[in-house]
């Protein structure tokens, strides 16, 4: 089980300090929340941000692109100290270069769904990525309500990927306490971006090992009551 803390619910006047409490509390990578006030109406950081953090942490950075054009971002996120890199499928035809790009530069392959968003489209590309990263609100801002309608979007993509035996994580997003963490998990998920409910704990540490739990809890026992 994959526990990302989100670095938009971070304190922005403590960038350094927050991602070496992150770097400390055994989570497993750190998601970057990249948004560019077209794809999405907000804006967040950039390449120079996440090469100032890059030497503070060996934990892997978990960039996602909420992004209208990233064929101009890959090359300075990938220097700068990426390690996952996540474009969204509404972004249509260019999708897959984008893909072929990020795996050109050497990094984990990540594409994101929202949840207005039919699986069937992401369907044909589950076989070239590394990573699904199932919006579980829409894009654009930390402390969002949970959206229940997109569990059976987890369960198709769960079972797509028991069938065809594919390896990609299943990553959600949004609104992600210990309680969705469960639900999740139970419906196929393995990895968890938390901003809100992570950042907020004053011990973040305590909070991810619990979040890890449930998940891990709840995976192994999918018919277990909450
Ligand atoms: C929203 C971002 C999410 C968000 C999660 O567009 O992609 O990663 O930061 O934050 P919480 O956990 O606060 O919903
Ligand atoms: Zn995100």
């Amino acid at each position: 089980m994959i526990i990302a803390p989100s670095l938009l619910a971070a304190n922005y006047g403590r960038f350094a300090d927050e991602v070496r409490r992150v770097d400390r509390s055994g989570a497993d990578w750190l998601h970057v929340d990249v948004m560019d006030g077209n794809f999405v109406p907000n804006i967040s950081f950039g390449p120079g941000l996440v090469k100032t953090l890059r030497p503070l942490t060996r934990l892997p950075f978990d960039v996602h692109l909420m992004c209208a054009r990233p064929e101009i971002l890959l090359e300075p996120f990938a220097q700068s100290g990426a390690d996952w890199i996540t474009v969204h499928i509404e972004l249509g035809d260019q999708v897959t270069p984008l893909l072929w790009k990020i795996r050109s530069l050497g990094k984990k392959v990540g594409l994101a769904i929202n949840p207005p968003t039919p699986a069937t489209a992401v369907e044909p590309l589950l076989k070239h990525i590394d990573l699904l990263l199932v919006m579980t609100v829409n894009p654009g801002f930390g402390g969002q309500p949970f959206i229940e309608e997109v569990i059976p979007k987890i369960q198709q993509v769960d079972a797509w990927r028991r069938q065809k035996k594919l390896k990609f994580h299943l990553e959600v997003d949004g609104g992600i306490n210990l309680a969705k963490a469960a639900e999740c998990a139970r419906a196929g998920a393995d990895a968890f971006v938390s901003g809100t409910s992570l950042f907020g704990q004053h011990n973040l540490r305590a909070a991810v090992k619990k979040m890890r739990a449930v998940a891990i809890a709840a995976h192994r026992h999918p018919g277990a009551l909450p």
